[in-house]
């Protein structure tokens, strides 16, 4: 059956055309525009991006290093994804303010929050530099050599940007597996402020058992403001400062959409590797994958059952608990749908193809000789390394708060270690941290691929002064260690005092085995670029598109509803629809009477039963409230909080979220299934609007 269904959708991406694609804002051929407009685009190219004029590029921003907003009003209004806004939200939550819970609204100025290092970062523009760079290394220089010169280069081109206006920055990334290189500036700003939240039970809606996937009822948006001094520079807080005004702001659509009409996202997706070998995939299921989703198994088991005990313990680990799921869910989902497509066969069908174009002209193509049985070669000598390296990350770097700043700490520059300690220790309750701690030492002990890799001297002495007991060992070194102890902790003043510490013992012997790690060099990143170049050159009239990097990016789409095979089984109804409705969300809640994810606070409950929405916010076709759709954009992590845009670049909604079916997606994009998810802006405006009165917001937007 499931080849049955790889062959029918096989069949179907033949058929349906690909809007695959991350393309570089200020570096869009007029081939890829073309097919923009085609599809319905009416802005012209300066209207999406000009270093002169006020583009709607202008009103993109990347928020944090980790997502993506759009601005939406003259006043520095920004919208993005709740779970983007997660973190500043639970700061601002406490037992007796719980915003998480019941949402926050600012009633005014005055009211909005401020949020210690959150940041946004508007693109001033990107330059393709790869002739300066590439020109200037050496055509036999070694790995080494042209990385040293590299870096050189791109010092002294950044060092040439025009840096007198406040809050620039910039740098040079490099594209299609460092083959091209783009100079990208930027203005930051760092104060940004917390306006507005829906009720978790609307922005999280469905919780960890809807996430990745569709159908969707999830109203996952949040808005912030950016403030500037009173010059509209960027500054960093302070109460003086006032709402930003922008260079351009984006207007939003209560028209809709229909299936077809064209949709368009801006955004900052972080990270795709979609020209990866055959090799390098089946090494990224099981020594990043599988590892991930066991381990922090582990960790969310504990976790979710602290959170249940208390509304303090729940509130502290919303934001940990959220991110450790998020990619806990994703390793699963990637690894199925990769199986599902068959991505590998096809991939080993793309290096067949490869490995006889060069044949057709080995002394043409000798490069590309021996590639793929290098590839090979290498990922079976790395595979034990990867598998425990990740294995390391998740057990350790990011297991036990405590353990992971004790960690930091002996690996890298300290900063001021009381504010370090201070924001550490906010969320830690000790109790739970000992007990992540203990389950994931255990674990990882039991999981290690190779003898080196074990913390041998930790071993030793569990086994000869615990008797092998690991719960007595660290019932021990929490009650001993000063780490464990957050008021002791605030008399430190040098980390050096605490070098006797038993805590920084354990840690010194488990940073061993990552040292061996890291010192045995991994040798796939250079023929899997060969790979790439390969493939490019065999193919090069199509044109191709550079993995994400966490730089604008613009993908050009159409609103549509999910192609699945004929025939699919196990299908709900509202799957196969291009839109939810608040009908459907209902019947999440009633049909998952014990499933915390698909609870409801009584308001939220009655605001949508009740269902009186105003008429501005329905669909003229359904005559109902939108709540979330359809997209074929090409998006991944980090274009959450992406605007959604329609052909005339007017915002329809935020992408939130990819598809289970096409998890596989950042390593290959399939054209039937793959589909962004967003939630649609009327929804957030009725919820602003209707739900919260929060007038005052609404008017500051420009309403189509
Ligand atoms: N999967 C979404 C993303 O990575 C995050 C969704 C957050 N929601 C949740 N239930 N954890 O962008």
């Amino acid at each position: 059956m499931k080849q049955f269904v790889v062959l029918l959708v096989a069949l179907l991406s033949l058929t349906a055309r690909a809007d695959e694609g991350m393309w570089v804002m200020g570096n869009i051929s007029e081939k890829t525009d073309s097919v923009l407009r085609s599809l319905g685009l009416e802005l012209t190219p300066e209207e999406l991006y000009s270093t002169e004029q006020p583009s709607l590029n202008d009103a993109i921003v990347q928020l944090g290093g980790f997502c993506s907003g759009v601005v939406v009003s003259n006043d520095g209004l920004m919208f993005t994804n709740h779970h983007c806004g997660f973190g500043s939200i639970q700061n601002h939550s406490t037992t007796k303010h719980d915003y998480l819970k019941y949402g926050f609204v600012a009633k005014s100025f005055a009211d909005e929050l401020p949020n210690d290092g959150l940041f946004v970062l508007f693109h001033l523009k990107t330059v393709d530099v790869t002739n300066l760079i590439l020109g200037a290394v050496p055509a036999d220089a070694t790995d080494w050599e042209r990385d040293s010169v590299i870096n050189a280069v791109s010092d002294q081109l950044m060092r040439m940007v025009d840096y007198s206006a406040k809050g620039i920055q910039s740098e040079v990334n490099p594209f299609y597996k460092r083959s091209k290189y783009f100079l990208s500036v930027y203005q930051r700003f760092d104060d940004v402020r917390l306006v507005y939240a829906p009720p978790q039970c609307l922005g999280k809606y469905g919780g960890d058992t809807d996430n990745w996937m569709w159908p969707r009822q999830t109203c996952d948006f949040s808005v912030f403001r950016i403030y500037a001094d009173k010059d509209n520079n960027p500054a960093e807080y302070s109460k003086d400062n006032v709402p930003y005004h922008p260079r351009k702001y984006a207007h939003v659509s209560t028209q809709g959409y229909h299936d077809g009409s064209y949709a368009m996202t801006l955004g900052y997706p972080g990270s795709t590797d979609r020209y990866l070998s055959s090799y390098g995939i089946e090494s990224t299921m099981r020594t990043i994958n599988d590892v991930r989703y066991q381990v922090r198994g582990v960790k969310l088991g504990i976790l979710n059952e602290a959170m249940r005990q208390s509304d303090r313990l729940r509130i502290m680990y919303a934001s940990k608990h959220a991110s450790c799921s998020n990619y806990w869910k994703f390793s699963l989902g990637q690894n199925t749908a990769l199986d599902n497509l068959n991505v590998i066969g096809e991939k080993q069908q793309q290096e067949r193809e490869l490995a006889a174009w060069v044949q057709t002209d080995p002394v043409g193509r000798a490069r590309y000789i021996g590639v793929l049985d290098s590839l090979q070669a290498i990922y079976q000598q790395e595979r034990d390394m990867l598998y425990t390296h990740t294995l390391w990350m998740e057990s350790f770097y990011n297991g036990s708060d405590i353990f992971s700043f004790v960690l930091k700490s002996l690996n890298g520059p300290v900063g001021d270690l009381q504010e370090r300690i201070a924001r550490t220790y906010r969320d830690i309750d000790i109790d739970t941290d000992k007990k992540v701690f203990l389950a994931l030492l255990q674990n990882y002990i039991s999981h290690v691929p190779s003898e080196q890799y074990l913390p041998k001297n930790t071993m030793q002495m569990v086994d000869s002064v615990w008797n092998g007991d690991y719960q007595r060992f660290v019932d021990a070194l929490y009650d001993t260690s000063v780490l464990a102890h957050p008021d002791a902790l605030k008399a430190v003043t040098e980390l050096s005092e605490l070098q006797d510490d038993p805590m920084f013992s354990v840690a010194l012997d488990v940073l061993m085995s990552l040292y061996s790690m890291s010192s045995t060099p991994r040798r796939e990143a250079i023929y899997e670029q060969l790979l790439g170049d390969g493939i490019r050159e065999m193919n090069h009239d199509h044109e191709y598109y550079p993995d994400a990097n966490f730089t604008m990016r613009l993908s050009y789409g159409l609103c549509k509803p999910i192609d699945f095979a004929p025939g699919t089984i196990g299908l709900k109804e509202e799957a196969t629809s291009m839109i939810t409705s608040p009908r459907s969300f209902l019947n999440k809640h009633e049909q998952n009477p014990s499933n915390l994810d698909f609870q409801l606070i009584p308001q939220v409950y009655k605001w949508m039963k009740r269902g009186k929405f105003s008429k501005q916010y329905m669909d003229a076709q359904t005559g109902q409230l939108p709540l979330c759709f359809l997209t074929t954009n090409d998006i991944t992590g980090g274009n959450s909080g992406s605007g959604i845009f329609d052909g005339k670049g007017r915002l329809i909604g935020l992408a939130f979220d990819g598809n289970w079916e096409a998890m596989s997606g950042d390593l290959k994009f399939d054209t039937a299934l793959q589909r962004c998810i967003g939630v649609d802006i009327r929804w957030v405006l009725s919820v602003i609007d209707d739900y919260s009165h929060a007038k005052r917001l609404i008017k500051e937007l420009t309403i189509e």
